[in-house]
C-alpha cells in the first residue's frame, strides 16, 4: 500500500476543481483496503471513496484519506436462461465497457453510451439516459466494508434503486438501516445482459433519429452511435469543458401542482410516470428563469442545456467548489420563486 500525500484533485474531479486530499491510496482489489485498514496510523482516519469524479463537486480540500478506485478487468462470468452476466471492475470507464459489451455481441447497454465516470459509480447514482436505468441491467455487485475490510454481495433490491439514487448516497439514518454512504467500497459490479434483446427507442431524442435516418430497425452499435451523437449535440464533453452531467435531478410534482402550472407556464416540458406523479423537465425550469449562460464566477450554466453547470475557467483558472454552489443556490432560489419547487443537487457534495 502506497499513501500518497497532498494530492492535487483537479484532473481527478470532471469539474476540475482545484482541490488537494491530505492522503490518497489507489485501491485495485481488496487487499488495498484491507492494508489500509489494518495500518496503526491510516486505518482509523476516515475515507473517501473517489470513482472517476464525474459527479462530484469538492468545495475544499478533502481530509479524508481518499481512495481511488482502480479495479480493473472486464469478462462474461456466466449466464441465465435469459441473459448474460459480465463483470467490470469498479475502476473501468463506463463507455469503454458499454463498447467492450457491443464488441463481444452483447447488446443492453447502448442507451447509456458516453456517460462520464466508472464502473463502480454506475449503481452509486443507478445512472439513467434515453430509456433505460443501471438498474435495469443490474444483476449484482461486490463491496468491501469500510470498518471491517469484509467483502459482500448485494443484489439490486438491497441496493436500494430509486431515480439517481441508491443505498450508497444514503448514511443509515437509525442503526440496522442500509444507508452505505462512506461505508462501503464497490469493488467489481455484475450486469445481466438480455439474450433476447429489443432496443429502447421511446425517448423522444432516438424516436427524432429513426424518422430523420428511416431506420426502423435500428441494431444495438446504431443505437450507441445515435446516443453518442445526442449527447454530444447537447452536453459538454468533460475533458474540455469541466462539469458533473445534469446538476439537478428531474422533480415530480402532482397532478393537481402540474395542472397548476401548465395553467401559468403552458409550454412546461413534463412527462406522467407510472405511479401517477409528473416529472418534470428541470432543465427547462432552469431556463425559464432565464439562467442559460448566467455565472458566478467562474461557475456558469451551460448555454446549449440549462442541468448543466459548468467551469468556464478551464485549468488556468478554475471555478472553486463555492462557486458552483452559490450558482446552484442562486437557481434553486429563482426556480422555487417562481414554480414553488424545490431542485435537488444530483452530484455528491464534498
Ligand atoms: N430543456 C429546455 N431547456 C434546457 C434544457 C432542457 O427546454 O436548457 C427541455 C428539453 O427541450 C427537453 C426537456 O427539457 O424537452 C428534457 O431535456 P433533455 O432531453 O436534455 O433531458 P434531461 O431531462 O434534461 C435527463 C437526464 C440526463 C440524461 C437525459 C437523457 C436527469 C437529471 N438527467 O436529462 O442524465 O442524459 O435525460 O435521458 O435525469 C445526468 O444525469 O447527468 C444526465 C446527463
Amino acid at each position: 500500500m502506497i499513501v500518497e500525500r497532498n494530492v492535487a484533485l483537479a484532473r481527478l474531479n470532471s469539474f476540475g476543481i482545484a482541490a488537494r486530499a491530505a492522503a490518497l491510496v489507489r485501491v485495485r482489489g481488496e487487499s488495498d483496503v484491507r492494508d489500509l485498514l489494518a495500518d496503526a496510523g491510516w486505518g482509523a482516519r476516515s475515507k473517501f471513496v473517489l470513482g472517476g469524479g464525474s459527479n462530484i463537486v469538492l468545495t475544499g480540500d478533502v481530509k479524508a484519506v481518499v481512495l481511488k478506485v482502480e479495479v480493473a478487468g472486464r469478462r462474461v462470468v456466466g449466464e441465465t436462461a435469459r441473459e448474460v452476466i459480465v463483470e467490470a471492475g469498479a475502476g473501468e470507464n463506463w463507455h469503454a465497457l458499454v463498447g467492450w459489451t457491443l464488441d463481444q455481441g452483447l447488446p443492453g447497454l447502448e442507451n447509456l453510451a458516453l456517460i462520464p465516470g466508472t464502473v463502480g459509480a454506475s449503481p452509486v447514482q443507478n445512472i439513467g439516459a434515453y430509456g433505460v436505468e443501471l438498474q435495469d441491467r443490474f444483476h449484482e455487485l461486490d463491496a468491501i466494508d469500510l470498518h471491517s475490510g469484509e467483502t459482500f454481495t448485494l443484489n439490486a433490491a438491497q441496493c436500494g434503486f430509486g431515480y439517481r439514487d441508491s443505498v450508497f448516497k444514503h448514511a443509515p439514518a437509525k442503526p440496522g438501516d442500509m444507508g452505505l454512504a462512506g461505508r462501503a467500497l464497490i469493488l467489481r459490479v455484475r450486469l445481466a445482459l438480455p439474450k433476447a434483446w429489443r432496443p429502447v427507442l421511446g425517448y423522444l431524442d432516438l424516436e427524432r433519429k429513426v424518422a430523420e435516418t428511416g431506420i426502423r430497425a435500428p441494431g444495438a452499435r446504431q443505437i450507441h452511435d445515435w446516443v453518442v451523437a445526442i449527447r454530444r449535440a447537447k452536453l459538454p464533453d468533460p475533458a474540455v469543458i469541466g462539469n458533473a452531467g445534469s446538476f439537478f435531478k428531474n422533480p415530480t410534482v402532482s397532478p393537481e401542482q402540474c395542472a397548476d402550472i401548465i395553467g401559468r407556464d403552458p409550454k412546461v416540458v413534463h412527462y406522467p410516470m407510472p405511479d401517477g406523479s409528473i416529472k418534470l423537465a428541470a432543465g427547462w425550469l432552469i431556463d425559464a428563469c432565464g439562467w442559460k449562460g448566467k455565472s458566478v464566477g467562474n461557475a456558469s450554466v451551460y448555454d446549449k442545456q440549462a442541468l448543466v453547470l459548468i467551469n468556464r475557467g478551464g485549468r488556468e483558472q478554475p471555478a472553486t467548489g463555492g462557486e458552483v454552489m452559490t450558482l446552484a443556490g442562486a437557481i434553486q432560489t429563482s426556480v422555487y420563486e417562481r414554480f414553488g419547487i424545490r431542485l435537488e443537487p444530483e452530484p455528491v457534495v464534498v
